[in-house]
């Protein structure tokens, strides 16, 4: 009875009073266990105290951001002080058996207790808060008081590593943007940062051992990188100081102050310096690195080549002894190894050490850097290939072409952090392409994206050799801040989620309307995320299925379709199953290489009246996927004589980078089998249809 009363009691605290502002404990990430009790609540007013136990630097700028926080987005006066009667205390504790961003928050009539396992712990706890705090419906100026129901939150991260990787070579984005991501990250629990700091498109980082890197090729002669890129001969780098010039690059001031931000965020910085491939840059300046002398040849350095290991000696010191962290990124990928096929001294290298060919010279170089930078003190991380030709325990894989590399390299001991391309490249497209600025060729909106689990196809006793996860923006087509804000808000959200949340916590439904929320705040806070509320979302097509007289009937292929593009094979024009915005869903067809790329006739099994014949084709002009050039539907009865009733040429608009098209016949005939062809025509490319529509 006393305990039902306490209760009523409670709950009549908890009823709104009129502009009154109830706090829910539903952040993102959502937090392991949230438990309600019947106690009664604690109201945060201008008369609480934020109180630290365990003071420390680290403490000291923790408490200093509850305080910033609840002034910026409540309106609240709290002051740090050692005791009070009212107060929120952080407390931090050390146990080595538990992460150390672990953390419980307890709140009742008296107090709020953020007890966090090191301060990385007592920082999320204050994060939870907050956000708990900020997402409260109310007249903040006028009723800053917020009523805190009473509860007990346990919480810890899923796993340690929860990353966003940014390209800075392709476009470059300065200081000041990249702390105001750290803020964002760090409220939604994100904590690494790897920065693409070198590649073709630009060197991003100063270096006191080689300050050509910077004045050489930090700048070029223009903004938009496909462009530029798309010159070929005619692409230069500039000099630092050109008028005009595109560009930019961090200082190691700049580095320095971007760690410091992050540290206290609780991010560590990961710098990616490339190797041995997409080094245009860095053979721009010194061309006698390569195997022929011309960085518009090769973007590969000269294994052959014993002044390369110097060279990244000097480089690796500077950068591991800039970088606290413990990994440093060597890159790996997409070296295109043609060079060294020719290089005398490539050649030489491989017969001395007896390697197999130029992957085992690939994999003798990355063994080579990885001794230096271990002697440096730290350990690598590269893309998957760097598992190609075996790997020294001490490596972590990025996996990247799917999953694959990420499941051997656990499979085989290694750490692994997963980022395959389909869903976590963040380049790719969010919504209907129709809709969104021209994006890589994917489509991954946020449902999809959320529904990936890192370690979904690893054996489970290799799982613990997952660190994590990271959403990657390559920014190829990525010119602006917005752009990149538009790029990574609110994905990141769903990225942190799965990091963090236990699988049984995940609920999309849930996930998304938390979303919706938060990025009203970011946009609130002058970042320029992804209008989720007005997401267009799947195709119609793809969504509702259609009926029509070829449904179930067989199709008989006179050219094949194409073995990356197989789709459901030969019952994919017929199924009644269309695509979605993308050509690499399962659901197109994809057709190339001869002329009259799509060649098939339907056996509708009896002669049957027909009014309509059509199949939509997709148009996405960045792969090389265009719409027809000829369309030719013809009929017959025997199967081996046909009548055309339609041809039609069409000469495409290149400008219309995504789209869909039907190519129809309409009238009125009568017909066993329909024969649909269409091939590319002038413009060559992919054909994809997706369903043959007979009615
Ligand atoms: C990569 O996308 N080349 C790692
Ligand atoms: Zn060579």
């Amino acid at each position: 009875m006393k305990k039902l009363l306490t209760f009523l009691v409670s709950m009549i605290c908890v009823v709104p009073c009129l502009g009154q502002r109830i706090c829910a404990y539903n952040p993102i990430p959502i937090p392991q266990e949230v438990t309600l009790t019947d106690a009664e609540p604690f109201v945060l007013d201008n008369s609480v105290s934020i109180v630290c136990r365990g003071f420390n630097a680290q403490m000291r700028y923790n408490a200093d951001y509850l305080q910033a926080y609840l002034k910026d987005v409540c309106n609240l006066n709290l002051h740090i002080g050692t005791t009070g009667s009212k107060s929120i205390v952080l407390i931090r504790k050390n146990n080595k058996k538990q992460s150390n961003e672990a953390y419980t928050i307890k709140i009742d009539k008296r107090s709020v207790v953020i007890e966090g396992n090191g301060d990385a712990g007592v920082f999320y706890g204050i994060q939870t808060l907050c956000q708990s705090i900020a997402s409260t419906q109310g007249d903040v100026q006028n009723e800053p008081a917020v009523t805190l129901p009473s509860a007990r939150i346990t919480d810890a991260p899923r796993f340690k590593y929860r990353g966003f990787m940014l390209d800075f070579s392709r476009h470059f984005f300065g200081k000041e943007f990249v702390m105001k991501q750290i803020d964002a990250m760090a409220h939604y629990k994100l904590n690494r940062l790897h920065l693409h700091l070198t590649d073709a498109g630009g060197w991003r980082l100063e270096m006191k051992s080689h300050p050509e890197l910077t004045q050489k090729t930090a700048y070029r002669t223009q903004s938009n990188w496909r462009q530029w890129w798309d010159d070929g001969k005619d692409r230069q780098y500039c000099d630092i100081g050109t008028p005009n010039a595109y560009g930019g690059y961090f200082t190691q001031d700049d580095m320095h102050e971007i760690i410091d931000y992050a540290t206290k965020h609780q991010i560590t910085v990961i710098p990616e310096i490339e190797m041995p491939g997409h080094s245009e840059e860095v053979l721009y300046t010194r061309p006698d690195l390569s195997c022929t002398n011309n960085y518009r040849t090769t973007g590969d350095f000269c294994i052959g080549n014993d002044a390369v290991f110097d060279y990244f000696t000097e480089i690796l010191k500077e950068v591991s002894e800039l970088f606290p962290s413990e990994y440093i990124h060597i890159g790996g990928d997409e070296a295109g190894k043609q060079a060294w096929k020719t290089c005398p001294k490539c050649q030489e290298r491989i017969k001395k050490e007896g390697l197999d060919g130029v992957d085992g010279l690939q994999s003798w170089f990355i063994h080579r850097i990885e001794e230096i930078v271990n002697g440096m003190g730290k350990k690598i991380i590269g893309w998957d290939e760097i598992l190609e030709g075996g790997l020294t325990p001490g490596a972590t894989v990025m996996s990247w072409r799917g999953e694959s590399g990420g499941i051997k390299a656990a499979e085989s001991g290694h750490h692994v952090i997963m980022t395959p391309g389909n869903p976590l490249y963040l380049d790719m497209y969010q919504d209907a392409p129709p809709f969104c600025p021209e994006a890589q060729g994917g489509y991954y909106p946020l449902n999809v994206i959320y529904a990936y689990d890192p370690i979904g196809r690893i054996a489970p006793e290799a799982a613990h050799l997952v660190d994590g996860l990271q959403g990657n923006l390559w920014t190829e087509r990525v010119e602006t801040e917005e752009h990149v804000e538009y790029m990574i808000w609110p994905r990141l959200l769903a990225i942190s989620e799965i990091g963090w949340s236990p699988t049984d916590r995940k609920d999309y439904d849930d996930f998304h309307k938390r979303a919706l929320r938060e990025v009203a705040r970011l946009e609130a806070d002058g970042y320029h995320p992804f209008d989720l509320k007005n997401a267009v979302g799947d195709r119609r097509e793809y969504v509702i299925p259609i009926k029509h007289l070829a449904l179930g009937k067989k199709v008989n292929y006179l050219i094949p379709y194409n073995s990356s593009y197989v789709a459901a094979g030969e019952t994919t024009l017929t199924d009644g199953l269309r695509g979605n915005w993308i050509y690499g869903d399962g659901r197109w067809q994809g057709f190339i290489g001869r002329k009259g790329c799509v060649d098939v006739v339907i056996d509708l099994e009896q002669e049957t009246e027909i009014h309509e014949v059509y199949a939509y084709f997709m148009q996405m002009v960045g792969p090389g996927v265009f719409y027809p050039g000829m369309v030719e539907i013809s009929i017959s009865n025997d199967g081996e004589n046909f009548e055309t009733i339609k041809h039609l040429t069409y000469v495409t608009n290149r400008d219309e980078p995504h789209g869909f098209r039907d190519f129809s016949w309409a009238g009125n005939a009568k017909a066993r089998y329909v024969r649909y062809k269409a091939n590319s025509g002038a413009t060559g490319g992919w054909l994809f249809t997706d369903e043959i529509i007979v009615k």
